[in-house]
């Protein structure tokens, strides 16, 4: 079940923000302090509210395994996703961003995929996403919900 971020989100997000996989394979690899994260993850609250950003959790029995995030950047929303490390490699991330691409509708998504992230880059071109750019080391991918 795909739902919306809740406050008490903020330290499942903070250990899967921080997980080796999703760092890597971030554009920005530094470890993020939890101080840090507080301050982001109350600012990310008030983005949502003005709509600027979205955050949903995907459980599954009731445990927590993954976040979809989407941050608005001029006429696309730029979209994050990952899955704690246990649930990688069945095919969830494609059930998850299935599911969203549902909820959300009438926007312009804009991924942005490191060209050694096969596993991300298999996911988006199989849910609908196009490869518009590559660029050195980073792939852009865009659909239109
Ligand atoms: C990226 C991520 C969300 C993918 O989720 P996942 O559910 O584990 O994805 P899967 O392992 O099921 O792989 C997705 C697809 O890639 C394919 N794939 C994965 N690794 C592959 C490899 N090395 N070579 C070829 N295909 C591969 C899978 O077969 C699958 O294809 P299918 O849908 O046709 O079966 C997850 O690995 C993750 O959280 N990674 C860390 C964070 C991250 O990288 N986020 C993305 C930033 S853009």
């Amino acid at each position: 079940m795909l739902r919306e971020v809740k406050v008490d989100d903020m330290e499942f997000l903070y250990q899967l923000a921080n997980d080796f996989d999703v760092r890597k394979n971030s554009l920005n690899q530094t470890k993020i302090e939890f101080q840090k994260h507080k301050q982001w993850f109350f600012n990310k609250l008030i983005e949502i509210k003005e709509l600027k950003s979205k955050i949903f959790i995907y459980e599954l029995d009731k445990k927590k395994i993954g976040q979809i995030r989407l941050d608005k950047k001029g006429i696309f929303f730029i979209i994050d996703i990952s899955i704690i490390k246990n649930y990688r490699g069945k095919g969830l991330s494609k059930i998850m961003l299935l599911d969203l691409l549902k909820k959300v509708k009438n926007i312009s998504i804009l991924a942005y995929i490191k060209n050694s992230n096969i596993a991300s880059q298999c996911l988006f071109s199989s849910t609908g996403f196009k490869k518009v750019k590559a660029c050195r080391d980073i792939s852009f991918y865009k659909v239109r919900t």
